[in-house]
């Protein structure tokens, strides 16, 4: 008898330490994001705009759209200029430096599934050559974390740790702005509009009803769960191996992050 106690004791704690509590705030913002219903009874998306940003983990991202459009036989925006990896980055976006899709240009009209190499984010021009209704996802990270990373990645040590000093002295220098506030600038901002407090906000709360869903890197593995809600697909739509990840990071102080 001591012993069934025992057990059923420790099975009632075992049970009320692992029962998940509810959520401590209203998370259900978009039923799409959420969905139960199993898979056959959505529509798998196939058209998707994925804006990429910089040291943010966005090539582990990259890389799953990249597979899901090879697998299924999508047609990317690849740059004609950029036989590296196809980005097309701050040029000017325009048909003409685009590769054809599957099937070449029809009637002189050509229309992609997929866009995921870095582009500036000019929703109006992209959608003029994306088929109908693409979904809009980005991925966006802790900013210290983010201009740690970018520094190192792009060398910029000295010059941001220097702007960074010059920033203290004078926060509205544009000068040496390589790392500053730049997951912001990804989206079509000056650098000069991002020192107007108002101009950012109002940014911020135009693109949040702008993207579907905005992926953030401390929360990778969640952030893939929604996005697999969002467009219909499986799990092993969305399996990955981390890439372009350092082997050595900088301690970020305290300083550094509050500046
Ligand atoms: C949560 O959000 C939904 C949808 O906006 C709303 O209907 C519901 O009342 C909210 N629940 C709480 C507890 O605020
Ligand atoms: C796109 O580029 C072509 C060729 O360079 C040019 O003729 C055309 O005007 C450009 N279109 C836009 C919208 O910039
Ligand atoms: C292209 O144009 C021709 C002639 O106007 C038309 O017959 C054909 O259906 C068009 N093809 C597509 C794919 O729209
Ligand atoms: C911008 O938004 C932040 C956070 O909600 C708020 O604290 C700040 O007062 C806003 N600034 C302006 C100029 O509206
Ligand atoms: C900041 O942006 C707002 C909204 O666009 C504008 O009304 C205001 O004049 C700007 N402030 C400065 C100092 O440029």
């Amino acid at each position: 008898i001591l012993m069934s106690l025992l057990l059923i004791a420790t099975i009632f704690t075992w049970y009320s330490l692992f029962t998940p509590k509810p959520l401590p705030v209203n998370v259900s913002r978009d039923s799409r994001w959420f969905t139960t219903q199993p898979a056959s009874t959505c529509q798998r998306a196939e058209n998707m705009v994925f804006i990429k940003t910089h040291k943010t983990g966005s090539t582990s991202l990259h890389c799953i759209f990249c597979r899901y459009g090879y697998a299924n036989k999508l047609s990317f925006v690849f740059s004609t200029r950029n036989t590296i990896n196809g980005h097309i980055r701050k040029e000017n976006l325009n048909q003409s430096i685009i590769l054809p899709p599957i099937g070449g240009i029809v009637n002189s009209s050509s229309k992609y599934n997929i866009l995921t190499g870095h582009v500036s984010y000019k929703r109006e021009t992209i959608n003029s050559f994306m088929e109908a209704n693409p979904i809009y996802v980005t991925i966006l990270r802790e900013p210290a974390a983010q201009v740690e990373s970018h520094m190192n990645f792009f060398r910029h040590r000295k010059q941001v740790m220097a702007s960074m000093q010059a920033f203290l002295k004078n926060p509205r220098t544009p000068g040496d702005a390589e790392s500053r506030n730049n997951q912001l600038r990804e989206f079509g901002l000056s650098f000069e509009s991002t020192l107007n407090e108002t101009t950012v906000n109002e940014t911020i709360m135009r693109l949040d009803q702008e993207f579907d869903l905005v992926l953030i890197l401390e929360y990778f593995d969640e952030s893939l769960i929604l996005l697999k809600n969002l467009l219909c697909w499986g799990f092993e739509n969305i399996q990955y191996l981390a890439q372009n990840q350092r082997t050595t990071r900088e301690t970020i102080t305290d300083t550094f992050r509050h500046n």
